[in-house]
């Protein structure tokens, strides 16, 4: 049979356990064309997945691949910097081990990041949005298979996947920091290639404000840890599937990544003091 979870995320932090330092109050994953966020972190330790037991090695454009500890905004955090995706062909428990780690360092919320397509025609390139919830349309779940009763309950609740409450303290912030944002729905699918215009137009009908390849994974599982979630995603394209539907490129997604990661910067210096300190 193969290892638990729990077995492997035991061997994970042992591995790291003693590099890590004090306990982290906040987790904080970065998305494509974010990664710079990183950088901001003070006194950081870097550890490269390499180095952490079991644990699989981002290869995505643009990710490093490593956890940076330190001290963000004023409180403790540790950042995943490189994010493991789906369609790189990693089981969605490699994924989940990695949310599962980031609680065990400490943290009681995390903090989500990523490259989204813009369905609503409402919003342009360079916007920056605020999750509201998701729509899974991965054909994934990383909890299928024997559950960790250690880790989190068989069928958890997921009507209030993104914390209401930290929701409104990143509006709160945003509004600080002067940045108009947006307020929508996340869909997430597979990759790695992008949608056609009929699936757009679909995923639109459906509900979705933006559409990307990361984080309804990693959220399914933060939250079956009882990790408080919150989530923002740049916008880094139009993806309405109209008439007037552009050719995407990756270059066109990573510049507007980078706008899109100085606002998301603005509205964390802002949200990180603010968080709770502990779960309530
Ligand atoms: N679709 C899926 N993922 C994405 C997109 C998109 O249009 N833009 C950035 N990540």
């Amino acid at each position: 049979m193969s290892e638990s979870q729990l077995s492997r995320l035991d061997r994970a932090h042992a591995s790291i356990a003693h590099r890590a330092g004090p306990p982290a109050e906040i987790a904080i994953m970065l998305g494509s064309g974010l990664g710079h966020l990183a950088d901001a972190v003070q006194g950081a330790t870097v550890i490269p997945y390499a180095e952490i037991a079991g644990f699989p090695l981002s290869t995505a454009p643009s990710h490093k691949g490593q956890l940076v500890i330190g001290s963000l905004f004023g409180r403790r955090a540790v950042v995943m910097q490189g994010r493991l995706h789906l369609y790189e062909g990693w089981a969605p428990r490699d994924i989940s081990l990695a949310v599962y780690l980031l609680k065990r360092l400490g943290s009681n919320s995390l903090i989500v990041t990523n490259a989204a397509g813009g369905l609503n025609p409402d919003y342009r390139p360079g916007d920056v949005m605020l999750i509201e919830d998701h729509l899974n349309f991965t054909g994934f779940n990383p909890l299928v298979g024997p559950n960790d009763d250690a880790i989190g309950l068989r069928f958890p609740d997921m009507s209030r996947a993104y914390d209401p409450d930290l929701l409104e303290l990143a509006a709160e912030a945003a509004d600080r920091t002067l940045q108009p944002v947006h307020r929508g729905i996340y869909a997430g699918i597979l990759g790695p290639s992008l949608e056609t215009s009929a699936e757009r137009r679909f995923l639109r009908a459906a509900g979705g404000d933006a559409v990307g390849m990361s984080t309804v994974t990693e959220v399914i599982a933060a939250v079956h840890a009882g990790l408080r979630v919150v989530g923002l995603s740049a916008i880094t394209n139009a993806a309405t599937g109209g008439p007037d539907q552009q050719p995407d490129t990756v270059e066109e997604v990573l510049a507007n990544a980078a706008i899109c990661g100085d606002k998301i910067e603005a509205i964390l210096r802002e949200l990180l003091p603010v968080l709770p300190q502990r779960m309530s």
